[in-house]
């Protein structure tokens, strides 16, 4: 088996098995970090109670939900989603909500929703048009078919430029770019349980099909799928 068949053999595994781990469940507990010898001694924290900083609330009530109802989300809603996973919160120097390596910012949003595609520009926080066009069922069918994607009223896209930070810090630059889009992910997620409503991050899709959905070219990496609405 050549090197690209080997890949697109693994990465099928590893979408046909997603399903199964999702519903099957683990105990979610993690168990002993690998690399680390088995330790009998423990050392006691406090139980973390409800109540403190309502952060805290929010990222108990955090659950990954794959369906959604129909309403749309509003203008205020999808706003503040874009704006917790790229805003800028330092004017002056353009820092923004989530950390970057060397505050370069590789990463990109993309709304897609019933009015088309959209590019979130931080600066002046608007949406520049990419495309009229619903591009969710296109999106469901480069995520292996994975209906949260189309049945969505939004779907957020995180795509990276690894170049943007490759000019700084060389070849760790796609490893930050994945840091990034973590960073990015949740604190869309945890902006959208404090709106109250809902959405999953997604790995699992084909890169070539959401690079042409989005018309970027390969220089660019999508990293994250985030299907976002109220919870059905
Ligand atoms: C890197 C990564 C990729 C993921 N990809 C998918 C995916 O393709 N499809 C999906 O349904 N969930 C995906 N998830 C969500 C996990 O299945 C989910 O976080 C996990 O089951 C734990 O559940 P919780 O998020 O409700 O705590 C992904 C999560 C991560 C961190």
């Amino acid at each position: 088996m050549n090197k690209r068949s080997y890949a697109a053999v693994m990465f099928i595994l590893a979408v046909v098995a997603w399903p199964v781990g999702c519903t099957c469940g683990n105990d979610g507990a993690g168990g002993e970090p690998p690399g680390n010898a088995p330790s009998s001694e423990t050392v006691d924290l406090q139980t973390v109670e409800e109540g403190g900083p309502p952060i805290f609330d929010v990222m108990a009530a955090r659950r990954s939900v794959r369906s959604f109802a129909d309403t749309p989300l509003t203008e205020d809603e999808l706003a503040r989603l874009l704006w917790a996973g790229q805003g800028i919160t330092d004017p002056v120097r353009g820092y923004k909500a989530v950390p970057s390596a060397g505050a370069l910012y590789p990463i990109t949003l993309y709304l897609c929703d019933a009015s088309g595609v959209g590019r979130y520009e931080p600066e002046t926080e608007t949406l520049a048009v990419i495309s009229e066009s619903d591009l969710r069922d296109e999106l469901e069918t480069a995520a292996m078919g994975q209906s949260a994607v189309g049945d969505a009223p939004a779907v957020v896209v995180i795509v990276a430029k690894p170049a943007v930070t490759a000019a700084k810090y060389g070849g760790r630059a796609e490893r930050y770019c994945t840091l990034e889009a973590g960073h990015v992910a949740q604190n869309i997620l945890l902006a959208a349980f404090a709106l109250g409503l809902s959405g999953v991050t997604i790995g699992a899709f084909d890169d070539d099909s959401v690079r042409s959905l989005l018309d970027l070219d390969e220089e660019y990496l999508p990293l994250y799928i985030i299907p976002l609405g109220h919870p059905e």
